[in-house]
């Protein structure tokens, strides 16, 4: 089904409308990529900063690929899903390996980070491809215009959307505008909550207005499920300096640093903590003060709420017997370093860095 309607519809908003953003009206696709990835999960008023300064210290392939792996998840201190920058890394040397950024979308479709979304906006955006993009934007114009009760978190859900956003894809150069327009018509129109169908140019031909099924639509098959974690972490400073520690169990939080942590399977409180077996035994030294800075802080991650607790740990000598590698950083350094956001509020709340 080509519905012209549709599509026509929607460009002649998108050029009423459209936002002016930097990675726009332009074919590099290594701006592209960062663009892409940064607006992944991300709204473009909290990316748009943070890919003015990613640009502005890589400013091609050659220097992402020849930074760290620190520097650059440093650059992405606070922005979270921090997989995103170390694929980006990675795909960097994948990109200097094969001598220039892949032009066909299997081949882009091969970089490490680089799923169907991103690759079709690739595709389209800086080779002019016929790719249609899929993203929750798409998502929720499409099945409300149709009035689609297809859940979207199903492999027969997603095909069935990727299939019908590729057949509405206009043909030729308006391919590419087509696809930025479902995504700032969704980002800015049809948005989740109290979309602005009151001066919709798609109204008449909406069916979920229609049906008065605004709400429900997109429908999803799985209810998110959220778990709490506790976290009590210990900054120990030994004469100035400060333990930092890597973290290099493959979670979200992977590569960024952070100060000692001991996690419980249930709220602990301060006096019962040193009863922990992970608590090293250095800790619990008469010659240790410890101060409890604040407990119950909540962090609100997609999957996980995190409860943390905060500790400040003063010890005449460096232990060492921490059990993990520890980095002693100069208390005046640790802004060198990433760590995720809950750690820099905690910092800055006790004036630690
Ligand atoms: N979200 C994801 N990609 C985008 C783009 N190219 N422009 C605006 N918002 C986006």
């Amino acid at each position: 089904m080509k519905d012209y309607n549709f599509a026509h519809k929607l460009l002649a908003w998108y050029h009423e409308n459209r936002r002016i953003l930097p990675w726009r009206d332009t074919h590099d696709p290594y701006i592209i990529w960062i663009s892409e990835i940064i607006l992944q999960q991300t709204r473009v008023v909290q990316g748009y900063d943070y890919f003015l300064r990613f640009m502005n210290r890589f400013p091609d392939v050659d220097a992402l690929a020849a930074a760290s792996e620190d520097e650059v998840l440093k650059c992405w201190q606070g922005l979270g899903y921090y997989s995103r920058a170390r694929n980006l890394h990675a795909a960097a040397r994948q990109i200097v390996e094969w001598g220039g950024f892949p032009e066909r979308y299997e081949n882009i479709r091969q970089l490490k980070g680089v799923g169907d979304y991103t690759a079709a906006a690739i595709a389209s955006f800086a080779f002019g491809l016929p790719h249609a993009v899929v993203d929750g934007n798409v998502y929720r114009v499409l099945s409300r215009y149709y009035g689609i009760e297809e859940p979207i978190d199903t492999g027969h859900g997603k095909k069935y959307f990727a299939a019908m956003a590729q057949e509405l894809l206009p043909e030729g150069k308006e391919a590419a505008d087509y696809n930025q327009a479902v995504m700032d018509f969704g980002a800015m129109q049809c948005v989740p909550k109290s979309p602005k169908c009151e001066d919709c140019p798609l109204v008449d031909g909406c069916a979920a207005f229609r049906d008065r099924k605004i709400q429900e639509l997109p429908v999803k098959s799985r209810a998110l499920t959220v778990t709490e974690r506790y976290l009590h972490y210990m900054y120990i400073e030994v004469g100035g300096e400060v333990a930092v520690f890597r973290r290099e169990s493959n979670d979200i939080w992977k590569g960024l640093y952070e100060p000692f942590l001991i996690e419980t399977p249930a709220a602990c409180a301060p006096e019962n903590l040193l009863n922990d077996e992970k608590v090293p035994s250095f800790i619990r030294s008469d010659k240790v003060v410890m101060t409890y800075l604040c407990g119950g802080v909540r962090h609100q991650l997609t999957h996980r709420t995190l409860i943390c607790d905060f500790y400040k740990v003063e010890l005449a000598d460096k232990p060492d017997d921490f059990g993990r590698r520890v980095c002693w950083v100069k208390k005046e350094e640790l802004s060198n370093y990433a760590f995720p956001r809950l750690v820099v509020m905690l910092f800055e709340k006790f004036g630690l860095w």
